[in-house]
């Protein structure tokens, strides 16, 4: 399938027109599709997207100027091109004011409506081009920005220059926060795809009902509130690459729609029978033990093998402690110039304390404390008062607190403070794994999260869900 542009909207009460008007259009490869009224077209517009419009000044009932205004006061962007009896520049100055982009006058040669036509189709390029590149320039993935001197980190950066150029599907594991995003992205950009888009969904962060029509996009009624036609991501990745992030939490219905697509690039819209086909290159990244998915019966083994040609695995942080200040002095590069604080290092015992703690957030949680840090700091010198105090919250982590009443506090608030003491100190013990410590703690992954909401309790990630520590080797593929 190609990615067309989408179809140009043709009002005109009158049928003749309307027919050649089609024809000159499709005949060079426009979709078009034709409103009686102004009052059909408005219609028609509220329902779906189209390219341009095309309107002849005089309608049946209201008259083309009236409806040019009503559509543009609702889509102000909506380019329209209005044909006029003759031309005169008293017509197409009411035109031009009525919100017209253009005018043509009665009779017209088709070149003259082609190249009208043929600008809006311009403009339309390069808009999403520019969307395209505006969310690149966001996104400056390169080697460069994975910071690490570690020999672990060494073979990471040369393994993503030797699998980039390829369309290898390649699966990202590791704890929460070891740079899984950060890795896809560099993958992007240093293929032959990294003109076309890079597209980004969080299996996790959309409800499951959504995600389908999220990915595969849905035909209009295909469901309640599906009240246009919707292109899927799989459709805007054409070309490019489509990075699905905690795909461990994707659900097995689902799960086997992806296997088909990855098969042959096929897919069909909610609600849909065409079977549409996209060239995407997959990514794929989860901080859960994925392993313990499969074994769980929550994740397709053979999903996994597809998805599994190439595999990076991250080492948490604790595994490489030289790139602990190499990242720390990064990061203090970084927000000193952001927060504009001239601090330009650390003191020594600042240092000291850096490498001694053992970063269960890995390098989300080092980049937390040293913005954390240059925003208390008031020295030229980041100072060990303006760190965390790492081994008093560990401290206080591990020792459980003597059963007492604790001041005025009901018997409920102290039991959820035990509860949160446990639920935390467990969670520290497994690595912040979700399904590590819910085993532990004998209740359902759903259930720990739920209790983890209700008691407030953060792991000190971005996400609310868990990291797994991988086992294994390195980057094994
Ligand atoms: N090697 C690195 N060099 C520089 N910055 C890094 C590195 N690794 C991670 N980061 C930074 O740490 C933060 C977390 O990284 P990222 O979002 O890629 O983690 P993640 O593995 O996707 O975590 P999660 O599983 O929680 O989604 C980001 O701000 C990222 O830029
Ligand atoms: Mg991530």
């Amino acid at each position: 399938m190609s990615i067309s542009l989408p179809p140009v909207l043709i009002v005109d009460d009158e049928k003749n027109m309307r027919l050649s008007l089609k024809t000159v259009l499709t005949d060079e490869g426009y979709s078009v599709r034709a409103a009686e009224s102004a009052e059909e077209a408005l219609t028609m517009l509220g329902q779906d997207d189209f390219l341009m419009v095309i309107t002849d000044a005089r309608l049946g009932g209201m008259s083309g100027y009236e409806f040019l205004g009503k559509m543009h006061s609702r889509w102000p962007d909506l380019p329209s091109l209005m044909i006029t009896a003759y031309a005169t520049p008293k017509l197409a100055v009411e035109a031009i004011k009525a919100g017209a982009m253009d005018y043509l006058g009665k009779p017209f040669a088709p070149e003259e409506l082609l190249h009208a036509v043929s600008k809006c189709a311009e403009r339309h390029r390069l808009l999403n081009q520019n969307a395209a590149l505006r969310a690149r320039a966001h996104e400056t993935y390169q080697l460069e920005q994975i910071v690490g001197d570690s020999p672990r980190m060494h073979e990471l950066r040369q393994m993503i220059q030797t699998v980039a150029p390829t369309d290898a599907r390649v699966l990202v594991l590791g704890e929460s926060g070891t740079g899984k995003e950060l890795v896809a992205g560099a993958l992007h950009c240093l293929s032959n795809r990294h003109k076309a888009s890079y597209v980004r969904i969080n299996c996790a962060a959309i409800p499951e009902t959504l995600l389908e029509s999220e990915l595969f996009g849905h035909e209009k009624g295909a469901f309640t509130g599906a009240l246009k036609q919707k292109a899927g991501r799989v459709e805007e990745a054409h070309g490019g690459t489509i990075f699905l992030d905690e795909i461990a939490d994707m659900s097995r219905p689902l799960q086997a729609k992806l296997l088909r697509f990855l098969e042959d690039g096929s897919f069909t819209r909610v609600g849909g029978t065409q079977e549409l086909r996209v060239d995407v290159r997959l990514i794929a990244a989860t901080n859960r033990d994925i392993i313990d998915a499969i074994q769980q019966n929550e994740f397709r083994e053979d999903l996994f093998h597809r998805l599994n040609v190439v595999q990076f695995r991250l080492p948490p942080l604790r595994e490489r402690s030289q790139d602990v200040l190499i990242l720390a002095e990064h990061f203090l590069r970084h927000f000193s110039h952001t927060i504009k604080k001239p601090i330009k290092k650390f003191s020594k015992a600042a240092l000291q304390k850096l490498t001694s703690h053992h970063w269960p957030g890995n390098v989300r949680e080092l980049r937390n404390v040293i913005e954390r840090a240059l925003i208390l700091e008031t020295t030229a010198e980041v100072q060990p008062v303006s760190l965390p105090d790492f081994e008093v919250e560990a401290g206080l982590r591990k020792s459980a607190p003597a059963p007492r009443v604790i001041g005025n506090q009901s018997l409920d608030e102290m039991m959820a403070g035990f509860e949160r003491d446990l639920v935390s100190h467990v969670l520290e013990q497994n690595h912040y794994s979700l399904t590590k410590s819910a085993e532990q703690l004998k209740i359902s992954r759903h259930a720990l999260r739920y209790r983890m909401q209700r008691l407030n309790i953060n792991t000190g990630t971005d996400t609310e869900e868990e990291s797994a520590a991988p086992n294994g080797k390195d980057m094994a593929s």
